[in-house]
Formats: C-alpha cells, sequence, structure tokens
C-alpha cells in the first residue's frame, strides 16, 4: 500500500486519566464526543446520567491544558451546568458531551474527576 492510498484517519487517540492517576487511551471515531468515547469504552469515571444533553454535569473532565485552545468555546448552558459538578470546577473545566471529537484533538487528554454524583 503506497503513503497516497491509505484512508483518511477517522478516529482521534484520546487519552483518559483518572484521579488516581490510571490512564486508558481509545481511538474515537470523529464526530461523536469525549463523553461518548469514555463512556463505550467502560471509563467508569465518566457517568453521563442525561446521556449528552448537557443538564447533569456528570460528564465533567479537565482538560489538558494544551488542549484548551482548540476546543469550542463553552456555550451558555455549559457554562451554566459546570456550576453544579460535584467536584468543584477549575478553570480547564468542561463538560465532555459538549466537546466534539476533531482531527485537531488527536491525542488529548482529559483528566477524570474523583466523582460525579
Ligand atoms: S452527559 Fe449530562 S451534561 Fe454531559
Amino acid at each position: 500500500m503506497s503513503l497516497f492510498s491509505r484512508k483518511p484517519k477517522e478516529t482521534a487517540s484520546i487519552t483518559y486519566v483518572s484521579h488516581t492517576g490510571a490512564s486508558q487511551t481509545f481511538d474515537v471515531p470523529l464526530g461523536t464526543s469525549v463523553m461518548e468515547g469514555g463512556v463505550r469504552n467502560g471509563v467508569e469515571e465518566i457517568v453521563a446520567e442525561c446521556g449528552g444533553a448537557c443538564i447533569c454535569a456528570t460528564c465533567h473532565v479537565f482538560v489538558d491544558e494544551a488542549y484548551l485552545p482548540l476546543l469550542d468555546p463553552i456555550e451558555a448552558g455549559e457554562n451554566e451546568m459546570l456550576g453544579n459538578t460535584l467536584v468543584k470546577r477549575q478553570p480547564n473545566s468542561r463538560l465532555s458531551c459538549q466537546i466534539q471529537v476533531t482531527k485537531s484533538l488527536d491525542g488529548m487528554v482529559v483528566h477524570t474527576p474523583e466523582a460525579q454524583v
């Protein structure tokens, strides 16, 4: 197979690090959310009670600082829900259901809080 016949990568590698430091990396399909990538791969620290409707705040993650500038800005609904996280919001807090996986996020690391509910 030549370099030119390769299919473009349709996933991005996302690493989920728990509060204990345990790390899991998965290839998450582009267009899905970081929350979906975690839930589908059994990342227990992402609870996602509302299934991505931005009304539960149980998909809270801390995004590696290097990737923050690559994310879409926090919208009003997410901003409001970030005020309801069990573990206190930090400057790099986001709701993982609101982060759409794109090629530019390939290699991103998110840290999960000690508890979500
Ligand atoms: S899954 Fe409920 S706010 Fe993200």
